[in-house]
């Protein structure tokens, strides 16, 4: 190969994983259309047992989301289908 050849092949190297890592950043449409109760599962077993959406009162679950959020490092999306699962379950 020129070396003419090889720059032209690592620029379209670099640009293919660069677009790839670019897309990787964007939250997936999977992770976004979670249901509150997946999204429950999933995130609030990683540290303690997952409590029962009956465990607490509307008003407390928002005060516990506020917090969890924080600890969980979740976004207010997420938080807010949580609660409104936790609030409508319990
Ligand atoms: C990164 C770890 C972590 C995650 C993830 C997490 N928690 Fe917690 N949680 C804690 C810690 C640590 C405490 C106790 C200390 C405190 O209050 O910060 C706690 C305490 C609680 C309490 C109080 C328990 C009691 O009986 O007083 C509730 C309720 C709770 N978490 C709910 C949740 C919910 C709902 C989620 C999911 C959105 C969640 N947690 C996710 C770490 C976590």
């Amino acid at each position: 190969m020129k070396v003419k050849h090889v720059k032209l092949f690592l620029v379209s190297v670099s640009l293919f994983f660069g677009a790839l890592f670019l897309a990787s950043c964007t939250p997936s449409q999977a992770q976004a259309s979670k249901p509150g109760a997946l999204l429950w599962g999933e995130n609030c077993v990683r540290c303690h047992n997952a409590p029962s959406p009956s465990a607490f009162s509307d008003s407390q679950w928002e005060v516990v989301g506020k917090h969890m959020r924080i600890r969980a490092s979740l976004t207010a999306d997420e938080v807010d289908k949580i609660v409104e699962f936790l609030k409508m379950a319990n």
